[in-house]
């Protein structure tokens, strides 16, 4: 199911007052968080808007957690949500995993900032090397916006070319923004490079897309932020077509989607980019970006190799991301469990669609493995789903994207769908 199913999209409204609907939901919703109420009028004293991650505020304000563990997030009215929103990804682990904690911990006790190299970023670095056969070489950084950041930067410099390419709804980080409504207001904050944007998944239009002029080609195999839209592999192979004609770096943007196998989407869709990016899961919860790749390229950070770029970066090697990285690599993701959560992820899909596709409201869901998102012809309709689900304590994100985790269950699952059915039904029965 893609992310703008029309035959879903041109259902009717269901016949309820939606606005009445949704003020009921926030009185409801504002009766039962008391705390966080109080908290949101606190934190908006100094906090621009009551938060420091836009993509985390909501109406009427959002819940605030004191505690996480396994598949919960404990909230300071009490409640106890299954999290289903898994950071956006960046939780895949579930929280609190002992093993990760302990790994930090016995870590931090030979010191953490020590401003010189050490073994664990190599040991990290030979790790990733390993598992995606797109990078020889890898450079660590602090977030995926900055790993993509440096993965463009290489690619202009190492090519002596301007022009990037980049896709529709494609989202790279809080600086490299592209849709819905790319150049709106969300977009004013992206960095000046020179974009030329492209529909995704639009194999007739990368000709005149990619000329040999372009640097670069950043994608994400499926666009996650974008509404979880997995990119067809004709499309994913025409670009890998097109960039070797061209010369242009191909820039698999992996830092949500290298979940979706051992090896990443590149290993799933069975294309090989020139450059990967990560982020997100990989760091075991702490702050985590890198960007790797052919060694032809990586070289330019290489002096002994004649390379003439440097990466700056004080926590680029800091020890507690370095040290939950390789624990999280070594212990967590097996191929068994990878398999086993993207399994879980298709099984929460189809369900949550067939549920949407059994009433008559115009919503479904999309989406690849352990990449979910729920969707609607009409914005209140989703935050109504949403408010609905946090009523019967199951977090999703207010856009309605899921990032399974490794410990989410069958059984949170059959609660999630069931959830949103009732919803359904409760609008439409
Ligand atoms: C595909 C993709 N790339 C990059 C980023 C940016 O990562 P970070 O938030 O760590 O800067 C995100 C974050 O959501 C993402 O989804």
């Amino acid at each position: 199911m893609a992310s703008n199913d029309p035959e879903r999209m041109a259902r009717p409204l269901p016949a309820i007052d939606l606005d009445a609907a949704r003020t009921g939901a926030h009185d409801r919703y504002r009766a039962a968080h008391p705390n966080s109420a109080a908290a949101d009028t606190r934190a908006r004293v100094v906090l621009p808007g009551g938060n420091t991650r836009s993509v985390l505020d909501f109406d009427p304000f959002p819940f605030r957690v004191h505690r996480a563990e396994g598949p919960y997030l404990f909230d300071i009215d009490n409640h106890r949500y299954i999290d289903f929103c898994g950071n956006y990804t960046a939780g895949l682990l579930g929280h609190s995993p002992d093993d990760i904690k302990k790994a930090v911990i016995d870590g931090l006790d030979s010191g953490w900032s020590f401003g010189a190299t050490h073994e664990r970023e190599v040991e990290l670095a030979e790790l990733i090397c390993e598992r995606f056969v797109s990078i020889d070489q890898v450079r660590f950084t602090n977030s995926g916006t900055e790993a993509n950041l440096m993965a463009i930067g290489t690619a202009l410099a190492v090519t002596g070319r301007k022009t990037v390419g980049v896709f529709e709804r494609g989202y790279h980080g809080g600086v490299l923004a592209f849709g819905p409504d790319a150049g709106g207001p969300h977009h004013q904050l992206n960095v000046p490079f020179d974009f030329r944007v492209a529909p995704f998944n639009d194999i007739d239009a990368i000709d005149g897309f990619i000329t040999d002029d372009m640097g670069c080609v950043l994608v994400e195999a499926v666009q996650g932020s974008g509404g979880c839209r997995p990119a067809s592999t004709e499309f994913l192979q025409a670009l890998r077509q097109r960039c070797d004609q061209t010369g242009t770096v191909l820039i698999f943007d992996e830092v949500m989607t290298s979940r979706l196998a051992p090896g990443g989407a590149q290993e799933r869709f069975g294309v090989t980019p020139d450059m990967t990016t990560l982020g997100k899961y990989l760091g075991g919860g702490m702050t985590f970006g890198a960007f790797g790749g052919a060694r032809r390229l990586m070289a330019a950070f290489d002096s002994d190799a004649g390379g003439t770029l440097t990466q700056a970066g004080t926590f680029n090697n800091n020890v507690v991301s370095m040290t939950a990285a390789v624990a999280t690599l070594q212990t967590q993701l097996t191929p068994a469990r990878l398999t086993d959560v993207n399994e879980r992820g298709d099984r929460l899909r189809v369900g949550l669609d067939q549920a949407f596709a059994a009433s008559s409201l115009p919503m479904w869901a999309s989406g690849m493995g352990s990449m979910v998102c729920i969707h609607s012809s009409d914005d209140r309709l989703s935050e109504l789903a949403f408010h609905h689900a946090l009523a019967d304590e199951l977090y999703f994100a207010r856009r309605g994207f899921i990032g399974l985790s490794m410990a989410i269950t069958d059984e949170h699952v059959d609660a999630l769908v069931g959830s949103l059915a009732c919803f359904a039904e409760s609008l439409t029965g």
